[in-house]
């Protein structure tokens, strides 16, 4: 593929689409959206309004991050508040395509139609990669990005057009465009955070209380394998408990998973052989949580596990 050819028809396509309107796009600092932004500043600078909104499901310090990051570029990003939205949405939710259903709804329906409202944007920029639509499409899993493809009018039900600039390229493509337009590196070799967030990573309902367990969980273990190479790494906060020791009285407890995967596309993916030391260490720590005594190791390759949970 010819990047340096895509990302010019890209930006000529955003700004012959927009013309002289108003564009938005919402950020989460994952390399799609990441490229999105910049792929759309480039084409609309001020034209294009972009908002980080902070949905309560966010790895720690994650909208200071992302907003300081692209502020280093130059690029303004506006930090929403819509933590309380979400949590309403998601209470008494367990099933994992009920949840997937109240984010998107909460996001689109709700947050961002105020926000295009607000800023009389007749345009939305989406990071849709090539996989998302696969595998919604196949009926796998329902991405949370995917409107047009499902048959939803977007003009109809939230009142603007969907532009998506990465439709056509794989995970590897994103990072290889990203690299060419000088994202930092922190970005374009980001590991994958799905869209819902820690909600993914929460078997059952969605609590204050489980968001922090699982987000502590998520520090300690990006920590722990920064350096590992892997495609993705993450925790896992089930809803069982199981009994444990703590400080010398019975204690039923949480369970946390330590998932770690090699993939290319995330089609398929392959369970990375971490040392017994790795693993212990984690273990070690993960257990230190408040309320989690018990740490487990994924062995399952994609298929037929997906790489999360929900
Ligand atoms: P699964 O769990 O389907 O994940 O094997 C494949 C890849 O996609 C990420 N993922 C998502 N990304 N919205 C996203 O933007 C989602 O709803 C979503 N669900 C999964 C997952 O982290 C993995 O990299």
């Amino acid at each position: 593929m010819d990047y340096k050819k895509f990302i010019e028809e890209q930006i000529a396509h955003i700004r012959q689409t927009v013309g002289k309107a108003k564009a938005i796009n919402a950020l989460s600092g994952g390399v799609d959206s990441s490229l999105v932004t910049v792929l759309g500043h480039r084409a609309l600078g001020d034209q294009l309004r972009t908002v980080f909104v902070d949905n309560a499901l966010m790895r720690e310090g994650e909208p200071q991050r992302v907003a300081k990051t692209f502020a280093d570029m130059d690029i303004p990003v506006e930090l929403v508040d819509a933590r309380q939205e979400f949590l309403s949405a998601l209470a008494g939710l367990t099933d994992p395509e009920e949840k997937r259903q109240a984010i998107t709804d909460a996001f689109y329906s709700k947050v961002f139609s105020r926000l295009v409202k607000e800023s009389g944007a007749a345009f939305l920029l989406h990071g849709t990669i090539l996989t998302d639509i696969e595998e919604t499409v196949a009926g796998i899993k329902r991405q949370h990005n995917i409107l047009t493809q499902l048959g939803i009018d977007t003009e109809a039900a939230y009142g603007y057009s969907v532009i998506e600039p990465l439709k056509t390229l794989r995970k590897d493509d994103v990072r290889q465009v990203a690299k060419l337009l000088d994202l930092p590196a922190e970005i374009s070799q980001r590991i994958p955070f799905p869209g819902p967030a820690l909600a993914t990573r929460i078997v059952g309902e969605v609590t204050l209380e489980k968001l922090e367990t699982v987000r502590t969980a998520t520090t300690i273990v990006e920590a722990e394998l920064a350096d590992s190479g892997a495609f993705q790494y993450f925790a896992v906060l089930l809803s069982d408990r199981a009994t444990g020791i703590r400080n010398n009285k019975r204690q039923f407890g949480r369970i946390i998973v330590l998932r770690c995967i090699e993939s290319t596309d995330a089609r398929t993916a392959t369970v990375t052989p971490l040392s017994w030391e790795k693993l212990n260490s984690i273990s070690q720590r993960i257990t230190q949580i408040n309320g989690v005594n018990r740490c487990l190791y994924d062995l399952t390759p994609k298929p037929p596990a997906t790489i999360e949970y929900i």
